[in-house]
């Protein structure tokens, strides 16, 4: 469960990421492929938009984290369309360290280990529900 200077933590360093919100997506996405190249034939789409629409999910479950109940039921939805997009646990793992990997780049110093730890905290908790939503779906 995240603390109130981890949700704090979470938005300061969001906004920064948000400013570049297509770089980032860009940077998280050459990430994973290098880690997971399996990862990439999954995705069918065009990238960039996907890239804004991650980070348009990040945004809403920044901005509703102390709305746990709106959000679960926002996770649980997404969590069940991956399972069809044949998204496995693994790979959510794999996003992790691009995610995080991600982060340091952008960030630079300002990612300090607190603001890692929380951004840890907020992906196990959003992918935690998605995993429990695709073995259900
Ligand atoms: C924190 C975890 C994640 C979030 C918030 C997230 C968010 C999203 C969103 C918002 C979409 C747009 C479509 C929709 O709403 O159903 C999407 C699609 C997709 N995501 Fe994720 N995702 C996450 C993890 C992953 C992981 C771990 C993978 C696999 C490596 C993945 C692969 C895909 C694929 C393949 C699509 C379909 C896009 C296409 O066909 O081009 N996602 N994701």
């Amino acid at each position: 469960m995240m603390t109130s200077e981890q949700i704090t933590l979470i938005r300061d360093s969001f906004a920064h990421l948000h400013r570049r919100k297509a770089e980032t997506a860009a940077l998280f996405y050459d990430r994973l492929f290098a880690i997971a190249p399996d990862t990439r034939a999954l995705f069918k789409g065009d990238l960039t938009a996907q890239g804004v629409k991650l980070m348009e999910t990040l945004t809403v479950a920044i901005a509703t984290l102390n709305d746990r109940e709106g959000l679960t039921i926002l996770l649980d939805r997404l969590g069940r369309r991956h399972k069809g997009y044949r998204v496995e646990d693994r790979h959510y793992a794999e996003a992790r360290g691009a995610l995080l990997w991600t982060l340091r780049q952008s960030l630079g110093p300002a990612c300090t280990p607190a603001v890692e730890r929380a951004w840890q905290e907020l992906y196990d908790y959003i992918a935690g529900i998605m995993m429990m939503a695709g073995r259900k779906a």
